[in-house]
């Protein structure tokens, strides 16, 4: 049996990056596919978040959902907080997983930074939490971004590890689904670093609920060169904001960037940032209208996330049930 999972941390606004690299599959994914997205609210905790921000960021990241075309009608839409599986999933996960592949993570590296000693233990053994929300519903699929392939990797890891530990079939190997068009959208500002929540610059990225003025403006002041498109993408080796731009436009159409190179072939970025924009507002201001609709009424966001936890809850309890007494614990 096929059962997607996955999730966005509600730790600031959503951005292009979660829309190209994530929200679109999932929405292309409800038609073949038992679909769960989980808005990981325990997840973002691993670095503080203000309560008041974090109750209205959970709410935004469910409107996004939605408003990207996550119907909660038939796939289930919840926050991360209110099935308590996935603390408990994740517990056993500590126990399972080992210090030597936590220290590999690269994304724990890149958030703790420096001051590595004052990192929240949370933030540490994130990557088993991850593996309990995946697990909790022996989901098969996850479609992510490039960012997340070696959280998938652990997750197999400690999947396989549960099983034979334990003697048992009870966790699949999940796959990873990362589509070849926007898996990697960059910061506009700089082709090197990936464009993230976190980020300090607001020009570096596109949130989804910027207007029009933002998106012209943030696109115009994206960072690029001054040689034209060439025919052909892998002539823009090289040149990585060149490629960024390119390869956004490629997602956002549903096209190669071969074939989007081949289109402005000899013309400049600014001709092409122009067209960039009309494609990023067409794409995006019926997102950005719907989400603000939602928003305006969290009443009707926090009962569809109520709704969402009773049906993934009632999906987790018999997995559950079955791995504790897997593991021997009474009950
Ligand atoms: P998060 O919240 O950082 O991002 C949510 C999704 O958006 C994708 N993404 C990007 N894709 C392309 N280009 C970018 N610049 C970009 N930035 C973000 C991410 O790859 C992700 O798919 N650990 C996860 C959340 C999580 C999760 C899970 C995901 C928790 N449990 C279980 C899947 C399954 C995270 O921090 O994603």
């Amino acid at each position: 049996q096929n059962r997607v999972f996955s999730g966005a941390q509600p730790s600031g606004n959503m951005h292009l990056g979660n829309y190209l690299g994530a929200f679109r599959n999932w929405v292309k994914l409800q038609d073949s596919f038992e679909c769960i997205y989980c808005v990981v609210d325990m997840h973002a905790i691993t670095v503080w978040q203000d309560p008041a921000d974090l109750v209205a960021q959970t709410r935004e990241a469910a409107a996004a959902y939605i408003a990207a075309g996550v119907n909660p009608e038939k796939s289930i839409l919840f926050n991360q907080s209110q099935v308590s599986g996935h603390a408990e999933l994740a517990w056993i996960f500590n126990c399972v997983s080992r210090l030597g592949w936590l220290n590999r993570m690269t994304q724990f590296k890149d958030k703790a930074g420096k001051n590595r000693e004052n990192a929240s233990t949370g933030l540490y053994v994130y990557p088993n939490l991850m593996a309990a929300d995946i697990l909790l519903y022996q989901a098969t699929h996850v479609p992510v971004g490039e960012d997340q392939k070696q959280h998938l990797e652990l997750t197999r890891d400690i999947a396989q590890k549960f099983n034979n530990d334990f003697g048992v079939e009870m966790f699949p190997l999940t796959e990873p689904i990362i589509q070849e068009e926007g898996a990697r959208i960059m910061s506009l500002r700089d082709g090197s670093a990936k464009m993230s929540k976190s980020d300090p610059s607001e020009y570096s990225r596109i949130n989804l609920n910027d207007d029009a003025d933002a998106i012209a403006l943030k696109i115009r002041k994206a960072k690029t060169d001054p040689e034209p498109l060439p025919a052909l993408a892998k002539d823009l080796e090289g040149r990585p904001e060149a490629l960024n731009l390119v390869g956004i436009y490629a997602a956002l159409t549903d096209r190669t960037r071969d074939s989007v190179c081949t289109e402005f072939e000899g013309q400049g970025f600014a001709e092409f940032k122009k067209a960039l924009t009309d494609v990023a507002v067409s794409k995006l201001s019926p997102i950005t209208g719907e989400m603000r609709r939602l928003i305006a009424a969290p009443d009707h966001i926090d009962a569809v996330l109520r709704q969402g936890a009773e049906r993934a809850s009632a999906i987790a309890a018999p997995i559950l049930k079955d791995v504790k007494k897997a593991v021997g614990f009474i009950g």
